[in-house]
């Protein structure tokens, strides 16, 4: 990518920075991605020690280490800023069905990627066969690499509909939804799902072993409950006793803030991916081979690249809250954090979001 030289656009009132020319200042020598090319400037290699690469049906992952789905969060530029960190894969927001099929548009945009992307794994979620089986035939005409299927949502408006983990309670309708989408696709299809629906009913082994039956190419796994929500603790004996029903790949989820939590969870299950959520945000350094640094000159990289992501593929100014909640995500644990949140959060462009970041960057420096 041709990265302009010049420091600053000036304007009659204040200099500001350019975000591809502060992202070029901010650049630390990294390693290139062999096949990357194009908007993929600089990137850690993708294999990483501890997690080996990962084969889902046809798909050859360079690594086992994948970025979750998470609704508001995991939009074109975090997904590519976390591949450009070496997440192996990365998974769209949860895409509604019935959205797809009967073209509401914003459910479009959330299909949005780029070739550098690949993979791209596109999560949808619904609760009746055919129309999921339609949407699966849309996706499949998409630059699209995996479809997964959620049955572990929690959230209630969602579950009352008989969506998400509504379908825990009602595998014969979960089977023929797996089952109706592996028809109408030739991506390989992997389901996501819970523990079960409360502590006294743990199915997903069980869960698994019909998922299998029915198609998928892997089994994703949560160790929490419904009835947790996201709270309490991820349970991994339960992601040990999925790995034991199955011979399809099972991928670990819950509970991973790092790469070693990554490496235990593998060591301690068997399972043979792990997918990052929360742990992810605000620390896309988790996916590469280095810590995240402890100073903001360490970070900016990243972050002047976070920047010029959304600036290229977000609806500005109407989604700038969103830029500014992972920006201050990615100052996490920072000396000066709080009060350059507190400055970004009075920002009215991503020029002065880079701006206040810049002067304190410079401030550092002196
Ligand atoms: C804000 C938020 C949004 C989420 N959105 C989705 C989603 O769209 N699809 C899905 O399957 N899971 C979703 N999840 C669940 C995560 O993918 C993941 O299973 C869960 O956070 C546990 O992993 P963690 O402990 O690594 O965060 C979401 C979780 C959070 C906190």
């Amino acid at each position: 990518m041709s990265v302009p030289s010049e420091k600053y656009e000036r304007n009659s009132s204040s200099p500001k920075p350019r975000i591809d020319a502060l992202y070029a200042l901010s650049q630390t020598p990294r390693t290139l991605l062999p096949g990357c090319l194009g908007l993929f400037s600089a990137m850690h290699p993708l294999s990483l020690p501890g997690f080996p690469p990962l084969t889902v049906g046809p798909l050859r992952l360079a690594s086992s280490l994948i970025l979750a789905p998470l609704a508001g969060h995991t939009d074109l530029p975090f997904r590519l800023l976390c591949r450009e960190s070496g997440a192996a894969l990365c998974v769209s927001e949860m895409i509604s069905c019935h959205g797809l099929v009967f073209e509401q548009g914003k459910t479009h945009d959330l299909l949005r990627t780029v070739p550098q992307e690949r993979p791209f794994a596109v999560q949808l979620f619904g609760g009746d066969p055919e129309i999921m089986a339609r949407a699966a035939a849309i996706v499949t005409s998409l630059p699209v690499d995996l479809i997964d299927i959620n049955m572990g949502c929690p959230v209630r408006k969602v579950v009352k509909k008989g969506y998400g983990a509504a379908l825990m309670k009602d595998p014969h309708r979960a089977e023929a939804i797996i089952r109706a989408v592996c028809a109408r696709t030739s991506l390989p299809v992997t389901v996501k799902f819970r523990s079960g629906w409360s502590d006294e009913h743990i199915i997903a082994p069980e869960f698994a072993a019909m998922a299998e039956e029915a198609g998928a190419a892997a089994a994703v796994i949560h160790g929490r409950t419904w009835a947790q929500g996201f709270g309490g603790k991820a349970d991994w004996g339960v992601i040990r006793e999925v790995k034991n029903a199955v011979s399809i790949p099972v991928i670990g989820n819950g509970d991973v803030l790092t790469r070693a939590d990554g490496r235990a969870m593998m060591a301690a299950t068997g399972c043979d991916g792990v997918m990052v959520g929360r742990g992810a945000l605000g620390n896309p350094w988790l996916f590469g081979p280095d810590d995240r640094p402890v100073s903001l000159a360490g970070r900016m990289p990243v972050i002047m690249r976070y920047l010029q992501l959304a600036q290229q593929f977000l609806p500005l100014p109407k989604v700038l809250f969103k830029v500014k909640n992972q920006t201050a995500k990615l100052l996490t644990g920072l000396s000066g954090a709080a009060s350059m949140r507190q400055a970004l959060y009075g920002c009215d462009s991503i020029e002065a979001i880079a701006a206040v970041l810049h002067d304190q960057h410079a401030g550092e420096e002196r």
